[in-house]
């Protein structure tokens, strides 16, 4: 069952094409992977999804419901969430409060925080913070503030900080981007032990090594357009691909 289309979406900026009629159907509980040159449109295309971004056609249906022209806090309330761009990190809390506050909000609603409903779900709102740093495997540092965290733990909290919200579909744009070797290889353990839980990935990124190993689809966009779509295998040996990307990576 799909979870996300994407419906003929275009995106002009004044005379450039960043996006041009693309058509992606995500099934859910699988990892799809955007990938494409410099320029491409995938980061717009992340735009659209998280209501960033207005496009000039098309339509975007998650979990049987057109999503155009509602706020990017609505479309995060409805189950779609941005990783590693949510600014909610508190340095000077510790991680376990970090994500606390994030279930509150979550649960209260960002606009609307009543102490003392809080305070009796307060039990239970700290051992689903724990549960998903668990999950994210912070869990041997709950008690630090989180302004100790190393760049790779941080992403961690991050990540944990979007899990709070209960997501049913996450998007990440490059989430490997500046990382050592050694903090690519766990980011990718963590994100398969994520879509191990049924969760829904989609995934921007440059590293062939990251997308490789965790997409069960690939979308290829190239110039606004998607020259190519499917698993791993197909596009890897796809000529278009070669000449539109892969060719340039590995000239
Ligand atoms: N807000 C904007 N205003 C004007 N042009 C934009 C805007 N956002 C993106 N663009 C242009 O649209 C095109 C697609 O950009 P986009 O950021 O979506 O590419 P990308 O595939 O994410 O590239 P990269 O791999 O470099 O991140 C580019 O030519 C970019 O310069
Ligand atoms: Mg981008």
């Amino acid at each position: 069952m799909a979870i996300l289309v994407v419906n003929n979406i275009s995106k002009h900026f004044g005379g450039l094409q960043a996006l041009f009629k693309v058509n992606i159907s995500v099934e859910a509980g699988t990892t799809h992977s955007l990938i494409g040159p410099n320029g491409a449109g995938k980061s717009t295309l992340l735009n659209v999804l998280t209501g960033q971004i207005e496009p000039n056609e098309g339509s975007v249906v998650f979990k049987d419901r057109p999503l155009l022209n509602i706020t990017p806090h609505k479309i995060n309330q409805l189950g779609i969430a941005r990783v590693f761009q949510t600014p909610a990190i508190f340095p000077e809390m510790v991680l376990l409060e970090n994500v606390m506050a994030a279930v509150f909000a979550s649960r209260d609603g960002a606009y609307k925080f009543n102490l003392l409903e809080s305070r009796r779900h307060a039990q239970s709102v700290a051992n689903f913070a724990i549960e998903i740093l668990e999950q994210v495997g912070l869990q041997h540092k709950i008690r630090s503030e989180a302004r100790f965290l190393s760049r790779g733990d941080k992403r961690r909290l991050e990540l944990a900080i979007c899990l709070a919200h209960k997501p049913s579909l996450l998007l990440l744009d490059e989430p490997t981007a500046g990382m050592a070797r050694h903090e690519t290889e766990s980011t990718i353990e963590l994100l398969r032990s994520i879509s191990k839980k049924n969760m829904t990935i989609v995934i921007v990124e440059h590293d062939m090594n990251v997308v490789f190993a965790l997409s069960d689809t690939i979308t290829v966009l190239s110039q606004g357009q998607v020259i190519a779509e499917g698993i791993p295998d197909h596009v890897r040996g796809n000529p278009a691909v070669i000449e539109a990307y892969l060719g340039k990576e590995h000239a």
